[in-house]
């Protein structure tokens, strides 16, 4: 077994015994953390099921020591739901929820939950990356975003290319990142991506949350040695591992084993199998010390160690768990933790990162309408959608011009209602699904660091507003003229102004939607109960001075009344519809039969309907920045005790290492 780094065909134990360049290297030191959430509680529910929710205090992490030490890779390892990804979430500052303390050292210095979030980087397990992205963009983006204006577009481009060789990512670097629908980059690949575009901005920690897990074991072993060949830079790197192979094993220079949200071992690889043969579970020749740990001492279910058989599994864990505490070895790992090596603490002021606005709005605008390009099928649906609608509606009410009398009235008022409808309902529904996805990709990427919530918020606006423009227009040109409306360029292009701001009426009625839900499925529950009154309440299916004084109020919300009233003005003022007998009806007098006599003129309609967009708009974006300030507080509440305590919200210094080698 290595542990250390080779040097020219000799083991070195420590990277500062060599000439090699030190990564700013920084050591983090955790003690004493607990972590617990309020989680439902399943007694009480019991007890009485039409009960409130009760709540109970759950305990996830207890009392957790140890060190994550520079220019070493670290396992966090241990039965699913022993509390892995909880520890990586509190240490890196990214618990949502939940009360945290203990405390968090970098070096000697405590840190606070967002001045870890800036100083490390995070691979979640599930990487949100754009599907239409290829692997070399995905890798861009995170230098054009995060690296700061300082920097120059030069300087970025070489690190997009030094990221693209350290991760072996030639071959697909001209891939698309690629989704379960759309075909890509392999997910060995993927996984290095994610890397890669936290690796750019050089962080000195690195955290990575189950890298491995869904890969063959020859990828995972590939991934986990090259983080292996970061670490020896200097980095501190640690990661959630399930069951690897004794290669992979290997690879880690320290394991840190947890049962059920308690230490059970953390230091060297090397000294893993010495450390519970002496407490009596040797590891058998030939085995997989990983395996080992695993079935025989953290889930020994079958007592497999004949002279503990008496033994319960709890009571194994509860006494190995104590043994550690004990154990001469954690008493050194403190001992490390408290003294981080001398020649990596000199502190200096970095610049700080991050891009101006104008640089995020436009690479996102950039990205969005390149996504949009390579996402055909979206654009093809709704001019498809458009067209073969409109030319349906044509047909159906063909020549209305020459109808007389009571069918050419319910034709007209027909043909107007759905042209509102169709572009409430339509645009609604298409924005929903889109920004209810979008929405992950955001939390996740505001979350690292990406982008402000105004640069997402607005390019995705302006990325879909020429198909809010452009589509209905078709539709409205298309209708306006098989139907035979009034031959009057005026009222032609009050029709498309109608249809187009109707539309954009739904569009922010289905981002607001899609931002207070939580979920998609939620959010199209939702809306048909929410669209139907407004359709229902428009003045064409009850007469407008029918409604009941108690509902009457709804009429006054539904943008389908709005955008109908202001067509049926437009069409019918001026307007001679021919009756049976010969004679000619002003079209004026159905404007009354309508209920329409009421002071809305075609403009205030107008006016109410780009109004409604606006609120909605500003409404979507206040949920939008509602979860962001979610996201901002999760900075844990340290409420320590111990010697090492850290103030709330204490912000470490951006650090450099000046001193390379004492
Ligand atoms: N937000 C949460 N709500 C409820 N239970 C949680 C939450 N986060 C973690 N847990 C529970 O804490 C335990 C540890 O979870 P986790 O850290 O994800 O384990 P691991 O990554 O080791 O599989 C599990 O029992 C899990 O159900
Ligand atoms: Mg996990």
């Amino acid at each position: 077994m290595v542990d250390g780094l080779i040097v020219d065909g000799s083991l070195v134990e420590d990277i500062r015994d060599t000439d090699l360049p030190l990564f700013r290297s920084v050591q983090v030191g955790f003690h004493n953390i607990n972590y617990s959430i309020e989680a439902a509680d399943p007694a009480a529910k019991k007890s009485n099921p039409f009960s409130k929710a009760v709540t109970k205090e759950k305990s996830i992490l207890n009392d957790i020591s140890g060190v994550f030490r520079p220019g070493r890779l670290t396992a966090i390892m241990g039965a699913s739901g022993a509390g892995k990804t909880s520890l990586l979430n509190v240490l890196a500052g990214h618990t949502d929820g939940g009360s945290v303390s203990g405390s968090v050292t970098v070096n000697k210095q405590p840190v606070s939950g967002s001045a870890m979030r800036k100083e490390s980087g995070f691979v979640f397990q599930d990487d949100v990356i754009l599907a239409t992205m290829t692997a070399r963009e995905a890798i861009a983006m995170s230098a054009t975003l995060r690296l700061g204006d300082a920097v120059s577009a030069e300087e970025k481009e070489r690190k997009v290319e030094e990221m693209l060789d350290l991760l072996n990512l030639r071959k697909c670097a001209h891939t698309v990142v690629g989704s379960p629908t759309l075909k890509g980059i392999s997910g060995g690949e993927r996984k290095r991506v994610a890397i890669a575009m936290e690796l750019i901005t050089e962080p000195r920690i690195l955290y990575l949350d189950e890298p491995t897990s869904g890969l063959d074991s020859f990828t995972a072993y590939s991934v986990i040695s090259i983080l292996r060949n970061l670490a020896t830079t200097g980095r501190t790197i640690a990661c959630t591992i399930h069951q690897p192979s004794s290669e992979v094993f290997a690879l880690f220079h320290d394991v840190l084993f947890l049962a059920e949200g308690q230490v059970m071992y953390n230091g060297p690889t090397s000294k893993v199998v010495d450390y519970f043969g002496r407490l009596g579970y040797p590891c058998p020749e030939h085995f997989n010390p990983a395996d080992h740990v695993f079935m025989a001492i953290l889930n020994n279910q079958e007592g497999s160690f004949e002279e503990k058989k008496e033994e319960s599994n709890a009571d194994r864990i509860k006494r190995l768990i104590q043994y550690w505490k004990d154990s001469p070895e954690a008493a050194d790992l403190a001992k490390i933790r408290q003294n981080p090596p001398a020649d990596t603490v000199t502190l200096k002021k970095n610049q700080t990162a991050g891009t101006s606005y104008s640089t995020q709005f436009k690479y996102l605008l950039e990205r969005e309408f390149k996504n949009s390009v390579r996402n055909p099928l979206v654009l093809r649906a709704k001019a498809g959608q458009s067209l073969i609608l409109a030319l349906i509606i044509g047909l159906l009410f063909l020549n209305t011009d020459d109808k007389t009398g009571y069918a050419a009235n319910q034709n007209r008022v027909g043909v107007l209602f759905f042209l509102s409808t169709q572009a409430v309902f339509g645009s609604t529904m298409s924005i929903l699904g889109i920004f209810a996805a979008d929405k992950l990709v955001f939390a996740r990427e505001h979350g690292s660091g990406y982008y402000s919530l105004p640069a997402f918020f607005f390019s995705k606006i302006g990325v879909e507003l020429p198909s809010i423009i452009v589509f209905p227009t078709i539709m409205a040109t298309i209708i306006y003229w098989m139907v035979g409306l009034q031959v009057d360029a005026a009222k032609y292009l009050i029709v498309c102004a109608f249809v187009i701001m109707v539309s954009l009426t739904g569009f922010a009625l289905g981002v607001s939607l899609a931002s207070i839900f939580p979920s998609l499925p939620v959010a199209l529950a939702v809306t048909p109960l929410l669209l139907l009154p407004l359709m229902l309440f428009s003045g064409l299916f009850i007469n407008d001075s029918a409604i009941p004084a108690y509902f009457g109020w709804i009429r006054w919300l539904s943008p389908i009344r709005y955008s109908f009233i202001g067509l049926v003005k437009n069409e019918y003022a001026g307007l001679q519809i021919p009756q049976e007998d010969g004679t000619a009806r002003a079209g004026e007098s159905y404007i009354a039969d309508l209920g329409f006599s009421n002071g809305l003129s075609i403009l205030l309609c107008a006016v109410i309907l780009v109004g409604m967009a606006v609120v909605l708009i500003a409404i979507a974006y206040a949920a939008l920045a509602n979860i962001v300030r979610g996201q901002e507080n999760s900075k844990p509440a340290r409420k320590g005790k111990g010697t090492e305590v850290a103030e709330e919200g204490a912000e470490m210094e951006q650090i450099e290492v000046v001193a390379v080698k004492s």
